[in-house]
């Protein structure tokens, strides 16, 4: 009888507590004030953003799986079976798995910051395909990528969906998909990646009527409380989602309604009436812009597929 597989799991990131303090309390103290959106996902903050997806206004989710769901098999046919499956920020690694059976992938590799996110749902995958080999890395993607080698012997595909890549500004993003080329020798990156679109789509998936974005937006508040001992009080900002049509971005922000003064150990901040601590950006790329900064990254002519209305895009990008 031939053993059961079970998944391997590696931690590479370690929390740096102090690290995080110093980053919330510079941009606290900036002008303007900013916190970066890695402070949303608390346990409270990964639900929040499940809901979303969820939502009516918020199309991206259902739109890129029905792009992979009509086009799954062109895809895949670019891409072509047995590869090792690296997929970058995986959570629940619910979407990878759907495209296991037209992908065939040789190995798993699920990357997210911590592997204690990915237990579970690896496990699950394991149960599911036992032939497959699994592995889980904890590590922080989004400063540095170095996976062991031993992993990504052969091919190696890169999956990156859901526009995470939106949330980069265009120069970190250029960083990070140079990052993956440098480690997708023969293989590729499969990104999704949200488009440009007329502005009233845009804000409403980003201040959604039930108000799901705006409590995913003020419980960073909670969070960083919790971080550096703070005493931001929610019933004191306002959510505010727009699109800044200049910089192909929704811009998320808290704006203070009536002057604020959040202290913490150490220091303090006053906000007056209307000012904003910026807390998100989600860049919004054309199908020609983000091809170039493909290109501009190292990769060959990527191929993309799209929704009939062109809301999104799915991009395959091979590295020769
Ligand atoms: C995770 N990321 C792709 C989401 C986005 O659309 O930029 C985060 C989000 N922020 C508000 N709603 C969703």
């Amino acid at each position: 009888m031939t053993p059961l597989r079970t998944p391997r799991f590696l931690q590479c990131h370690v929390a740096d507590s102090a690290a995080d303090r110093a980053d919330i309390e510079a941009g606290l103290l900036g002008e303007p004030a900013r916190a970066a959106p890695k402070y949303f996902y608390d346990r409270l903050g990964s639900h929040l953003f499940e809901a979303i997806t969820e939502l009516p206004e918020y199309y991206p989710t259902r739109t890129e799986a029905a792009i992979f769901a009509a086009h799954g098999a062109a895809i895949a046919g670019r891409i072509g079976a047995g590869a090792t499956l690296i997929d970058l920020g995986a959570g629940n690694c619910a979407k990878a798995s759907k495209l296991f059976p037209l992908l065939e992938p040789k190995r798993y590799v699920a990357v997210d910051i911590s592997v204690d996110f990915l237990h579970d749902a690896l496990k699950r995958v394991q149960r599911e395909h036992p032939a497959l080999d699994v592995v889980g890395i904890g590590q922080d993607f989004s400063t540095a990528l170095a996976l062991p080698h031993d992993l990504v012997d052969g091919r190696a595909v890169f999956f990156y969906p859901g526009s995470s890549i939106g949330n980069f500004a265009p120069n970190d993003a250029l960083a990070l998909l140079r990052r993956i080329r440098a480690q997708a020798d023969g293989g590729g990156l499969l990104i999704g990646v949200d488009l440009v679109k007329d502005t009233a789509t845009l804000q409403a998936a980003y201040d959604d009527a039930l108000g799901v974005t705006a409590a995913f937006n003020l419980n960073l508040l909670r969070q960083l409380n919790r971080l550096i001992g703070s005493n931001f009080r929610p019933e004191d900002w306002r959510h505010i989602g727009l699109y800044n049509e200049a910089e192909a971005r929704i811009e998320m922000h808290l704006e203070a309604r009536h002057g604020v003064l959040v202290r913490w150990p150490g220091a303090q901040r006053a906000f007056r009436a209307g000012e904003r601590l910026h807390t998100e950006n989600s860049c919004k790329y054309t199908v020609e812009r983000f091809g170039a900064l493909l290109r501009d990254a190292g990769f060959a002519q990527p191929a993309h597929w799209t929704d009939g209305r062109g809301w999104f895009g799915v991009f395959w990008a091979p590295t020769d």
